[in-house]
């Protein structure tokens, strides 16, 4: 009820200002009495996952939290995992605005942001302050004017600084907003990346004395023979899990509707049903040797189900969040 008449104002406005005023009003409220606006006591629902425990298996997805400033309210609100980033090695600015659209009919947002974040020194020293006891993903990325030949270099710097203040570290290569940025998802680009990212893993295991797991993240536009080979790749990097998925670039479920020609990627219902799809390929392809964190249009406790049922030990949630609010996450974790 609270969240209706919060998300009515928000929805006058424009998506980009929306979503900066939130973020601006939960680093706030986060430590005062003005938390209790969403602070929710979930049951505890734990789930073992990629050698971790979560305390339930609803997450918030990447792309909300960038610079991961609000990790305490996020946290606050019963998330079982939060996912911050993505952020890139440098500082950037991102795409020219406007670039966040909602598709309201459809419950679903077109994103061309282009990784605008603070880069992850920022992003270290907000870490540092979060108060957060559950698991803490990272998702790292590479800068948009870093060529993609060398798009390695990023992952392994960002990799390097974060992997102390990780619980796991997210290899975004799925955004569509990034030239380039989809084709590490192809053959000897992933198999190159992923050793190299493997072979840093190792090492930072041994400096650190602590084990951080990988998870790639990947894009629902991609066919049965390419989700086959990318498996294929994943066992023989040893890779300790996959995020599924990313924003698509059909636009076939919203023909017709308003910003549904906007440019980037698609997210919430439209992707829903393609999400699970590559979650089931995906399962029938390595079984319980990789575990699979689902995400893609959940709005509710049924469409998180699906997920499960499909394979996924993890879900996230990010596009049904701004559409229903913390309620979503008390929905889904008090039905498990
Ligand atoms: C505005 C917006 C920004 C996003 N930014 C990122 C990002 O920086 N990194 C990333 O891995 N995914 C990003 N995503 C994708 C989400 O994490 C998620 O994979 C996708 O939106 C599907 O889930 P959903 O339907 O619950 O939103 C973004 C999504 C949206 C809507």
């Amino acid at each position: 009820m609270l969240y209706r008449i919060a998300r009515s104002g928000f929805f006058q406005l424009d998506a980009e200002k929306a979503h900066d005023l939130a973020i601006q009003n939960f680093k706030r409220f986060t430590g005062t009495p003005l938390d209790l606006l969403y602070r929710q006591h979930l049951p505890h629902r734990p789930v073992e996952c990629m050698g971790l425990t979560f305390k339930n298996p609803v997450g918030l997805a990447a792309g909300l939290d960038k610079n991961g400033e609000c990790i305490d309210a996020f946290g606050a609100m019963g998330f079982g995992f939060v996912e911050v980033g993505t952020v890139t090695p440098k500082p950037q600015p991102g795409n020219d605005k406007p670039r966040l659209f909602r598709l309201v009919e459809a419950e679903g947002i077109i994103n061309r942001m282009g990784f605008n974040n603070q880069g992850v020194d920022q992003l270290i020293e907000n870490v540092k302050k979060a108060n957060y006891d559950g698991v803490l993903g990272i998702n790292i990325g590479k800068n948009k004017d870093t060529p993609i030949e060398k798009g390695s270099d990023d992952y392994l710097i960002c990799m390097e600084k974060v992997y102390p203040y990780a619980g796991y570290i997210a290899v975004n290569i799925s955004s569509p907003n990034t030239p380039g940025l989809r084709s590490l998802q192809y053959g000897e680009a992933l198999d190159e990346l992923l050793t190299l990212l493997k072979a840093k893993q190792a090492e930072l295991a041994k400096q650190h004395d602590k084990y951080v797991p990988l998870a790639l993240k990947i894009a629902p536009d991609l066919s049965d023979d390419e989700l086959e080979q990318i498996c294929q790749s994943l066992l023989r990097n040893n890779i300790d899990g996959v995020i599924a998925t990313n924003t698509t670039l059909d636009r076939s479920i919203v023909t017709g509707m308003k910003h549904a020609t906007e440019a980037g990627g698609l997210s919430g219902r439209p992707v829903q049903l393609r999400s699970t799809e590559v979650i089931r390929k995906l399962y029938q392809e390595l079984g319980e040797q990789i575990p699979i964190i689902g995400v893609g249009g959940i709005d509710s406790y049924v469409s998180a189900k699906e997920k499960l049922l499909a394979g996924a030990k993890l879900v996230q949630v990010y596009t049904g969040f701004i559409y229903h609010g913390p309620g979503l996450v008390r929905d889904i974790v008090k039905n498990l």
